[in-house]
This record gives C-alpha cells, sequence and structure tokens, in this order.
C-alpha cells in the first residue's frame, strides 16, 4: 500500500490485515525511528555523509500486530516521539539518503519474507517488494489528506497541514532514491470520497480478485 501522507495509508492497511487476520508493517514508522535516534544524536541532518555514516547505528524493532503496532529503538519504546513535529519535519530529509534506505530495506524484507502481509509505505510496490500479489496505490485530494492529518493532530491548521504535506510530498517524490511514484501493476484508489471501510471494502475486493 503506497501513497503520501493522508491518503489513509495506515488506517485502511491496518483494516484490512485484521479483516484478513495479516500482519501489518508501518515502514514510515522505521524511517521515523530512525530520524528520532538521529535528532537524540545531534547529528547534522543537512550532512548526507554524516546522516550515512551513522544510520547503522540504532536497533530498531517494529511489531506487526495491526491491533497494536509497535517500534523500539535500542529497547526504548518511540511510539509516541516519532509523530512529534521535530520528526515529522525532519523524516523526508533522513529518508531521502540511499544508505538509510538501504538499511531500513533490508530489514523491511526480511519481515515481509517471514509471511504474508499487508505493508505500507512509499516504495513498497516499486522497491522493497515489486512482486507483492495486490498493489495499491492511495490518493486523496489535498485538501481531503490535510484535514484528516489535523483532525488527528490537536492544535494544527488545515491551511498549515496542506503546506507542510506540500513539502513533504515534494522531496518525497523527488528524491533520487525509491521515490514515492506509483508501481507498474498498481490500482489506484483515490480515497477522498469515500468512508474507510469503503475503501477497506474496495481492497478486500481486489486482494479476492487477485489471490
Ligand atoms: O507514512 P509516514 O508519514 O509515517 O512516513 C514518514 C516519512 O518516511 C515520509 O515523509 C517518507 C518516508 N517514507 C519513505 O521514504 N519510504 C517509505 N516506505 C515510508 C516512508
Amino acid at each position: 500500500m503506497d501513497g503520501p501522507s493522508g491518503s489513509g495509508k495506515s488506517s485502511v492497511s491496518r483494516g484490512v490485515a485484521r479483516a484478513l487476520g495479516l500482519r501489518y508493517l508501518d515502514t514510515g514508522a522505521m524511517y521515523r525511528a530512525m530520524t528520532w535516534w538521529m535528532l537524540q544524536q545531534e547529528v547534522d541532518l543537512a550532512d548526507p555523509a554524516a546522516v550515512a555514516a551513522r544510520c547503522g547505528g540504532p536497533r530498531i524493532d517494529v511489531g506487526t500486530d495491526p491491533d497494536g503496532p509497535t517500534i523500539h529503538v535500542d529497547g526504548l519504546d518511540v511510539a509516541g516521539p516519532i509523530r512529534e513535529a521535530e520528526v515529522t519535519g525532519s523524516v523526508s530529509v533522513v529518508a531521502a539518503v540511499p544508505e538509510v534506505r538501504a538499511r531500513l530495506v533490508a530489514l523491511q524484507r526480511e519481515i515481509i519474507g517471514a509471511g504474508d502481509i499487508v505493508v505500507e509505505g512509499r516504495d513498497i510496490g516499486t522497491a522493497v517488494w515489486p512482486e507483492a500479489a495486490v498493489k495499491v496505490y492511495l490518493t486523496a485530494s489535498p485538501e481531503a489528506r490535510a484535514r484528516r492529518r489535523s483532525a488527528e493532530l490537536a492544535g494544527s491548521t488545515v491551511e498549515a497541514q496542506q503546506e507542510a504535506m506540500a513539502r513533504r510530498d515534494t522531496l518525497d517524490s523527488t528524491r533520487k532514491t525509491d521515490p514515492l511514484s506509483m508501481a507498474d501493476g498498481a490500482v489506484e484508489l483515490d480515497t477522498t470520497p469515500l468512508s474507510l471501510e469503503e475503501v477497506i471494502g474496495e481492497v478486500l475486493r481486489l486482494v479476492k480478485e487477485r489471490t
């Protein structure tokens, strides 16, 4: 399940995993965990060579239960801190560093290889697991995406969200290594006019049809 932030990936992926009794992997949480650790270590994020040199440092453990996904860095629960503004504002820069991607993609492939799973991210269908049985590319209008995100974050306006998201989208889709893009064979689903249940239903229908 690939797509920009606010397209509904997390809720849809978890819902689909739950309905099918599958594991669920949030790859964005892994990039966020790496970014949180870099900030803690005061690594200069403006220096890709420094980020590359340090990215082997943290141990990142990610849980795959759709009812309670977990994320730990060196044994510390970072589920809360990785959603904070400082991480959100820096994660695209860290995720653009090829060495970071190589390390996290290797970890993701290990987890995916262990059995059937619903995976959400930006490059799952294009780079991490192009042989996926079902590939979905979720989109939504910029307004709908910003509205969903600002409803999740207290004290944030729709306008501010839309601006921050546009910045992140540009970084995520123009980076050199595995930018956000629709995979060959992916089905594009515009979630703007649909309820969460309707999107989950549509994905479940695709899974049935294709597997
Ligand atoms: O889905 P999210 O907002 O939690 O993702 C956080 C950032 O991580 C996002 O700005 C882009 C990056 N990311 C990525 O580059 N590749 C992925 N497979 C998942 C996320």
